[in-house]
């Protein structure tokens, strides 16, 4: 294991970091992982120390074994202001009381129960497509990941201002990227912030006008507050918070893998062909159900390569809260340490030929080969993603179903560009021409 400390770019200066880092965080992070798998660096009038981890060793000390020495740390801080306390932001034992709430709503048997619905929707898409009409299929796989999650665990149609959501969230997406210039327009921002809350508070409302239990995330939510109320614990606002936090971390990063796949897919024929031939053994033309899943292990290789080489959520950071040792390196309290899964995801010391799209890299012994921790789209510890089970199963039915009946084809004049927000979104879209197959 390579330990580079003091690193090469400490020598940089910090006010040329930051720039740099700005610029293109993706290659500045790459940059970093080239001089050792724990870099200390600088950035702007950072105040404390940051460390970069590329190893998989240091991202479980951090994610798991130290797990408890360690906050969340975000680096734009206006994320808050979105997200409120909800359970992607919240710390210690509130977040630990508010995630055993939201549990149950994940448990492997409740998602099975929302598998239809995953394919009902999909099944929409694929009927509305026409032959040869050219999409921009980030904005058909927003449309579709939204109807999901809103549906399954909201149990609310939000069709009609799908639209609207999709821009209010671009909006604050952008505003977080321009957060750093002066011209970063705080009107604007409150405005798509309304947007977003009018569409979470007019589900809560509907659902608490009929005052039904449907036994989904948001009666569990509701129930919450009603049992909690006179302990002053769980108020509307929290409510809101929690709400809003799953609507939107449940559709933005499944929306972003399934472009994902649908683009590499474009770009590999050879797998393309196996891709459609397993499906169309496994479903024989057939609506898919949940106990497919099992059997389409070749789509959930494509989506798990998806999410190996443009992982939605493509850096995390964490602060310590005491000092601590990561590997030979000691860290002092207040330090941030950054675990990035793009830069890890294409180490070629885990991944051979770390950039090829390969599916078969998801066969059970190759995968046991590998540390665990070269590989984590989901995180993992006690923050791990809720939604990791809900969003496999969305990505396989998805996949299958859409391509039951299209395949993909990239726009050839489309420049593909990496956008690394707080997603890993394409930056103009993905605009692809819809092929007929059968
Ligand atoms: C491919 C899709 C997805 C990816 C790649 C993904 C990835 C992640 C990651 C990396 C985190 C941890 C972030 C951090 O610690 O800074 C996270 C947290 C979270 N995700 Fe996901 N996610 C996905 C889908 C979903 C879905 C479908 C849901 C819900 C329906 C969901 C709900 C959450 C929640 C609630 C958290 C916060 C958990 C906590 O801190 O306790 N995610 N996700």
């Amino acid at each position: 294991m390579k330990l580079a400390e003091p690193s090469a770019s400490n020598s940089v200066a910090p006010a040329a970091a930051l720039y740099a880092m700005r610029r293109d965080p993706l290659a500045f992070f790459k940059n970093l992982a080239h001089e050792g798998d724990i870099v200390r660096f600088s950035l702007g009038d950072h105040p404390h120390d940051l460390y970069f981890l590329n190893h998989p060793d240091y991202i479980r000390e951090v994610l798991v074994t130290q797990d408890k020495n360690f906050s969340k740390w975000f680096s734009v801080e206006r994320i808050k202001e979105v997200l409120g306390n909800g359970l992607f932001v919240s710390e210690g034992e509130y977040h630990h009381r508010q995630r055993r709430l939201a549990q149950p709503a994940f448990h492997r048997e409740r998602i099975a129960g929302y598998a239809d619905q995953m394919v009902d929707y999909a099944g929409r898409v694929r009927d509305r497509w026409q032959p040869n009409e050219i999409v921009d299929v980030c904005r058909e796989m927003n449309w579709l990941a939204m109807m999901i999650v809103a549906n399954t665990l909201f149990g609310a149609n939000v069709e009609s201002e799908a639209g609207q959501i999709r821009d209010a969230l671009s909006e604050i997406l952008d505003q977080f990227e321009r957060s750093i210039l002066p011209e970063a327009d705080r009107e604007d921002f409150e405005s798509a912030m309304n947007r977003l809350d009018s569409v979470i508070y007019s589900m809560i409302q509907a659902r608490r006008s009929t005052n039904e239990d449907r036994g989904d995330l948001l009666s569990m939510l509701l129930l919450a507050e009603d049992q909690e109320s006179d302990t002053g614990k769980m108020n509307d606002q929290q409510v809101r918070d929690e709400a809003m936090t799953i609507f939107l971390a449940g559709h933005e990063t499944s929306a972003n893998a399934l472009s994902w796949s649908w683009y590499l897919l474009s770009q590999h024929s050879e797998v393309e062909a196996q891709f459609h031939d397993e499906i169309d053994r496994v479903l024989s033309g057939r609506t898919a159900q949940v106990r497919d899943v099992t059997e389409l292990g070749l789509t959930a290789g494509v989506f798990a390569e998806a999410l190996r080489l443009y992982p939605p959520v493509w850096a995390m950071g964490r602060r310590a809260i005491g000092p601590c040792q990561i590997g030979d390196q000691s860290v002092a309290a207040g330090s941030v340490v950054i675990m990035s899964q793009y830069v890890t995801h294409r180490d070629s010391r885990w991944f051979e030929n770390p950039d090829a799209f390969d599916p078969r890299r998801w066969a059970t012994e190759a995968r046991a080969a590998r540390p665990r921790f070269s590989y984590f789209p989901f995180s993992a510890g006690s923050r791990a993603c809720l939604g990791e089970a809900f969003a496999g199963m969305e990505g396989v039915l998805c996949l299958a179903t859409l391509a039951q009946k299209w395949k993909l084809r990239l726009v050839t004049q489309h420049v593909v560009k990496l956008q690394p927000q707080l997603t890993l979104r394409a930056r103009h879209g993905i605009k692809m021409r819809v092929e007929q197959r059968v």
